[in-house]
C-alpha cells in the first residue's frame, strides 16, 4: 500500500480542518454579517417580495471542485439566500406562528454543532442526555406531570405529534386489521400535521370524527361524548382524543379538563397539541386557561414557538415514559456497547431518531442565561399586546373581529358597508400589505370566509410594532378604499 497516495489525499482534504487563523477569519466575517443582520433588524422588512427567476439562479450555482472565496459565500447568504420572502426574525412578523429566534439560542446552537455531542444515547454523551432529560422534566413540571413522565426534544411540533400518534397506536395494541375501525376524535381546527401524522403512521384509514365546535371554535364536549357512545354501539374502536391548547387559526383552547374527564371515563388516549399554546403555562393567565392539561397522556410543546427559539425545536412529553419507550425501543448488535445503567431513558430509546442534533443547548443556554422570568414576562407582554390590538381593531369602523383572543391569535377582516365581494377586497388588502412588507400577517378561511390572522409571538414584537401594524393597515385601507 503506497503511503504517498494517502499523504496526497490528506493534503488535498486539509482545508476541511481550518487552522486557528483560518477559523478566526471565518468567524470574523460570519460574525460581522450576523451583527449587521441584528443591527438592521428594525429596518428590515417583515416580508420581502422577490423575483422567482433571481432566486432560481441558485439552482445553477455551481458547486465547484475548487474552493470559493469566503466573501462571495457570505455575499450570497446576505444578498440572495436570506432576504427574499418572510423574515421570521422581524418583530413585525404577525403571521403563522412567529417565534423570533433569540441570540443566545443561536450561540448555543453554534456550540452544539461545534462540539457535536452524540445525544442519542447516554453512553456516548451522558451530559447531553441528562441536559435533554432536565429540559423535558422541566416541561413535564409545567404541565403538571409527575416523575413518571418522559419525552424528548424533536425537530418541531409535526414530528412530536407524529410520535404521539404512534405511541397511542402501540399502547392501544392496534393491529393493521383494526386500523379502519379505530376512531380518533378531533375538530376541524386541529392542526393539519395531525392528519399527516395519522397518514404517515399507517392510521390514514382510521375513522376521523370531526367533533362540532362552539362559537369560540372549541370542541363541543357533549357532542364528543355522544360520538364515543355511538361508535361503541357500532362496534368501532374509540381510540384517541386530540385536543388543542391554542389552535393555529384562532388560538382557541379546547376544554381540556372536561375532555380529560371523558377520555378517562372511556379509557381513550388523550393527546393535547399545545405546540403553540403550551408555554403560556409560564404565565398566571395561561395556567388558568390551560387548566386540565395535566389530564393528558401526551402533550406536544414547541420551544421554537413559545420560547422564541430558532426553528428546529419541538417536544413531546408523555405522562408515562414507559409507554413511550415500549413504542420506540429497538435493539441492534452494533449498539451493544451503549447498554449502561443510566437511570433515565436515552432519546434514542423513546423517539424515532438515533443520531440527532444536540438540541438541548439551544434551549438550556437561554433558560439559564436569561432566567425563566424573562420568558414569562415576554409571554405576558404578548398576551397584553394581543388584547390591545384586538380591542383597538374592535373599535375601528368597518373592521369585523373574530372572538376575543384567549392567547395571542385572533382573526379579523375589513368589512366596509358597501356592496362588494369582501373576500376579494380582503385579498387585495393582504396583497397590498405583502407588497409593502413593513408588517406581515397571514390569512386563513373561517367557515369559508377569507380572514386575516393576527398572531403575536415574536420575541421582538412590542408596542412599536403593533402601532406600525395599525399605521400600515390604515394606509392600505385608505389607498384601496
Ligand atoms: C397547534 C400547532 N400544532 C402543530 C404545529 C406544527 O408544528 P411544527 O411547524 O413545529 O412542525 C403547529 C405549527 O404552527 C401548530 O400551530
Amino acid at each position: 500500500m503506497p503511503k504517498s497516495r494517502i499523504r496526497i489525499l490528506q493534503k488535498q482534504s486539509r482545508s476541511l480542518e481550518p487552522n486557528k487563523e483560518q477559523r478566526a477569519e471565518l468567524m470574523e466575517r460570519s460574525l460581522n454579517y450576523g451583527e449587521k443582520f441584528m443591527d438592521s433588524l428594525s429596518d428590515q422588512k417583515a416580508y420581502q417580495t422577490f423575483d422567482h427567476d433571481h432566486v432560481h439562479q441558485l439552482l445553477e450555482d455551481p458547486l465547484r471542485e475548487e474552493p470559493s472565496e469566503l466573501n462571495t459565500v457570505i455575499e450570497a447568504i446576505q444578498q440572495d439566500i436570506v432576504p427574499p420572502g418572510l423574515n421570521p426574525a422581524s418583530g413585525a412578523h404577525f403571521g403563522y406562528i412567529p417565534g423570533g429566534g433569540i441570540f443566545s439560542s443561536a450561540v448555543g446552537d453554534y456550540l452544539s454543532a461545534l462540539t457535536n455531542r452524540y445525544v442519542g444515547v447516554y453512553f456516548s454523551s451522558p451530559g447531553a442526555v441528562v441536559l435533554e432529560t432536565r429540559l423535558v422534566n422541566w416541561m413535564a413540571g409545567l404541565i403538571g406531570f409527575d416523575k413518571k413522565a418522559g419525552g424528548f426534544l424533536s425537530s418541531g411540533g409535526s414530528i412530536a405529534n407524529l410520535t404521539a400518534v404512534v405511541t397511542a397506536r402501540e399502547h392501544a395494541g392496534l393491529h393493521s386489521s383494526d386500523y379502519s375501525k379505530a376512531v380518533v376524535y378531533l375538530t376541524k381546527q386541529t392542526h393539519h400535521c395531525v392528519d399527516k401524522a395519522l397518514n404517515i403512521s399507517g392510521m390514514g384509514d382510521c375513522v376521523k370524527r370531526y367533533i362540532p365546535m362552539d362559537d369560540h371554535f372549541k370542541m363541543d364536549v357533549h357532542e364528543l361524548k355522544k360520538s364515543i357512545q355511538k361508535d361503541r354501539e357500532e362496534k368501532l374502536i374509540p381510540w384517541m382524543i386530540i385536543a388543542s391548547a391554542g389552535t393555529t387559526d384562532t388560538g382557541a383552547i379546547d376544554r381540556l379538563d372536561e375532555i380529560g374527564e371523558s377520555a378517562k371515563e372511556q379509557h381513550l388516549w388523550y393527546h393535547i397539541d399545545a405546540a403553540y399554546g403550551g408555554f403560556f403555562l409560564l404565565t398566571k393567565e395561561g395556567k388558568q386557561k390551560l387548566k386540565g392539561i395535566d389530564r393528558a397522556d401526551s402533550v406536544v410543546l414547541d420551544p421554537h414557538k413559545g420560547l422564541f427559539l430558532p426553528y428546529g425545536t419541538g417536544a413531546l412529553v408523555v405522562k408515562n415514559a414507559e409507554i413511550l419507550a415500549n413504542a420506540h425501543h429497538y435493539e441492534a448488535n452494533y449498539m451493544q456497547d451503549t447498554k449502561v445503567e443510566a437511570g433515565m431513558y436515552s432519546p434514542a430509546e423513546i423517539s424515532p431518531e438515533l443520531s440527532k442534533h444536540f438540541r438541548g443547548l439551544r434551549m438550556w443556554m437561554p433558560l439559564k442565561l436569561h432566567g425563566v422570568q424573562a420568558f414569562r414576562s415576554a409571554l405576558e407582554e404578548k398576551l397584553l399586546l394581543t388584547q390591545y390590538a384586538w380591542e383597538r381593531l374592535s373599535e375601528m369602523e368597518d373592521i369585523e373581529v373574530g372572538p376575543e383572543p384567549e392567547l395571542t391569535v385572533f382573526t379579523f377582516r375589513w368589512a366596509p358597508k358597501i356592496n362588494a365581494d369582501l373576500d376579494k377586497l380582503n385579498q387585495k388588502l393582504h396583497q397590498a400589505m405583502i407588497e409593502d412588507g413593513r408588517v406581515f400577517l397571514s390569512t386563513t378561511r373561517i367557515e369559508g370566509e377569507f380572514r386575516f390572522r393576527f398572531a403575536v409571538l415574536s420575541v421582538r414584537s412590542h408596542l412599536e410594532e403593533i402601532e406600525l401594524f395599525f399605521s400600515v393597515l390604515k394606509e392600505k385601507i385608505d389607498q384601496i378604499g
